[in-house]
């Protein structure tokens, strides 16, 4: 039997957030080395692109409701980080340096386990021009 057609069906979350970037590990000056500009506190408009893959099932014609999926994600990312500090007000980032690459990491470990095993890809832009994707931990 041949394999199912795959989809990759993508829902984008948009978000304002503060942060800075800083090892407490490192000296004031180790810090601005480092990090430049970005240690001082400054935000985001970050744009979070999350895809999940799978087949479409045929009773419904879809892969996931996506309105299911925006309600997930307005519960278990947006109603955390907009508007926050993410080094200070959100504990599921504590304890790592905010970088594109750790928020992103975060937000999959968060969300994989309530997306049904589709989680696919994730894509974090920080700005127009700074953009991660993430695949998971496997890779
Ligand atoms: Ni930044």
């Amino acid at each position: 039997m041949p394999a199912s057609p795959q989809f990759e069906l993508t829902r984008r979350l948009e978000f304002s957030a503060a942060h800075r970037l800083f090892n407490p590990a490192f000296s004031e000056a180790q810090n601005r080395r480092t990090f430049g500009p970005c240690f001082n506190h400054h935000g985001h408009n970050y744009v979070l692109e999350v895809t999940l893959r799978g087949p479409v099932e045929p009773a419904t014609g879809m892969v996931v409701d996506l309105n299911w999926l925006a309600g997930r994600l307005q519960e278990l990312v947006f109603a955390e980080v907009d508007h926050r500090d993410l080094d200070r007000d959100v504990p599921w980032l504590a304890g790592r340096v905010s970088t594109a690459e750790n928020v992103v990491a975060a937000v999959w470990d968060r969300l994989a386990p309530h997306m049904e095993g589709r989680l696919w890809r994730l894509r974090l832009f920080e700005s127009a021009a700074n953009v991660v994707d993430y695949h998971g931990p496997r890779g």
